[in-house]
């Protein structure tokens, strides 16, 4: 089988080492991977992004698979120009990515189907109405642009003078593009944040371990928000009761939903849950795998994933095929120094020979570029160094043992992931 994965980042690499383990797998393609998952599959200079390019590439290689990675492509309707053309691939279509394309959507989408959510205070379109709509709201308060925004949409504004603040930059200033045009407002919800990952042919669906994320760059979750500085994963983080509150009020009438609006989904869906004292709530929808989730999630993979994938996409999906290591899991995030604000590039890695095999420990790459033979930083969450484990105590304490040894200028990791601090929890974590 000859397999096209679509992105560049840690979500990426961990698919590829997955991939890679099936006896089927001959060949993997990764456009335009990183200077990790060059060694383990052929990297294309293409854009993610470019669906053009991603197109004309599948057409002349014809791939027996691909797999996307990130939502630009999806929401570009990348799944549906490889559909047309008799490529298969694994990933929702473009009115199906809209519901994480668009905040707008997504919301009408759950509160049409009575799918549990935060209550919402508005949609607006002109900033006058906005602001005249803040003396009606409570604080804190959850401000999110419609459109994509690499995660600067959505702001936790403390007080008015914050919200007005959003309200300007993103509808007056267009410091968002277009995409900060339509802003929503809605109340905050307060618990803890599970991320469950499903996917699905449209007809039945399979969910992923449950996982973890920790959004702010600091530990005890201080300062501000990132794509992500780590996450874990363990059976623990969701309790049977749990996951048959979220299975009846949450996923099975988004299933639902989806089919009765029209739109055959098929491919990954994340779920960003709230749990909280009234019970499970959707914060968000991603058309995707999570990053860094999918890191832990495929660390604890336990079955042959390329086979599954490729019934999937050919539409004979058997959920039953899915095996999980029992135990745990965990993905820490080393980032460049300044991230999620301005960094600086090419600083040099050092001590990845050794990491590897130690301890079970998978050192995944994402913003890392191979400059002849030297290994050098190319973005803002360099690598994720990853651990399975029978306890999530062992993961963490081999995947911080590993981190040790790695070394960047300016790096910088948190120190809490996957620990009791690290759980702390504080609305919009
Ligand atoms: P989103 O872009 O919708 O994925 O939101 C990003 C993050 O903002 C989520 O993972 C939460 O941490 C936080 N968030 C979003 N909506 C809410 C909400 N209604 N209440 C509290 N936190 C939220
Ligand atoms: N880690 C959150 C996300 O992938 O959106």
């Amino acid at each position: 089988m000859k397999v096209l994965v679509i992105g560049g980042g840690g979500r990426e690499h961990a698919l590829v080492w997955k991939l890679g383990e099936s006896a089927r797998v001959e060949k993997i393609w990764c456009a335009p991977g990183n200077g990790g998952i060059v060694a383990e599959a052929e990297c294309i200079a293409i854009d993610a992004g470019d669906v053009t390019g991603l197109v004309l590439f599948a057409e002349k290689m014809r791939p027996d698979m691909t797999i996307v990675g990130p939502e630009l492509p999806l929401v570009k309707g990348v799944a549906d120009a490889f559909r047309a053309r008799n490529l298969p691939i694994v990933g929702p279509s473009q009115i199906a990515a809209q519901l994480e394309g668009s905040k707008i959507f997504s919301k009408e989408f759950l509160l049409r189907h009575k799918i549990p959510t935060a209550k919402m205070y508005g949609v607006f379109e002109n900033p006058e109405e906005a602001i005249a709509a803040l003396k009606d709201v409570q604080y804190p308060l959850v401000m999110k642009a419609d459109g994509l925004c690499a995660g600067k949409g959505v702001l936790l504004a403390l007080n008015e003078e914050e919200a007005r603040d959003f309200i300007d930059a993103a509808m007056r200033k267009n410091e968002l593009g277009p995409a900060g045009r339509k802003v929503i407002l809605e109340e905050t919800l307060e618990g803890e944040e599970l991320s469950f990952t499903i996917v699905t042919d449209g007809d039945r669906y399979a969910s992923l371990v449950p996982t973890r994320d920790h959004k702010r760059i600091f530990d005890g979750n201080c300062g501000p928000n990132t794509g992500g500085m780590g996450a874990f994963s363990t059976d623990e983080l969701l309790p049977d009761s749990l996951r048959e509150t979220i299975t009846q009020a949450i996923v099975d009438p988004t299933l639902h939903g989806l089919a009765a609006d029209g739109i055959r989904y098929q491919g990954f869906l994340y779920i960003g849950l709230m749990i909280t004292t009234s019970g499970p709530k959707v914060l968000e929808f991603n058309c995707r795998l999570g990053d860094p989730e999918t890191q832990a999630i495929l660390a604890r993979l336990d079955c042959d994933l390329a086979e599954i994938l490729q019934d999937l996409a050919a539409r004979r999906f058997d959920p039953s095929k899915f095996h999980w290591k029992s135990g745990a899991s965990v993905c820490i995030v080393l980032a460049s120094e300044g991230y999620p604000g301005k960094y600086p590039v090419g600083k040099p890695i050092n001590g990845l020979t050794g990491v590897t095999t130690k301890s079970g420990v998978k050192v995944l790459h994402a913003g890392t570029k191979l400059v002849g033979d030297v290994l050098t930083t190319s973005g803002g969450r360099v690598l994720g160094v990853t651990c399975a484990a029978p306890t999530l105590d062992a993961a963490v304490t081999s995947a911080y043992a590993a981190v040790n040894s790695i070394k960047f200028d300016g790096m910088q990791f948190r120190r809490d992931i996957g620990t009791q601090a690290g759980l702390a929890h504080s609305a919009g974590d």
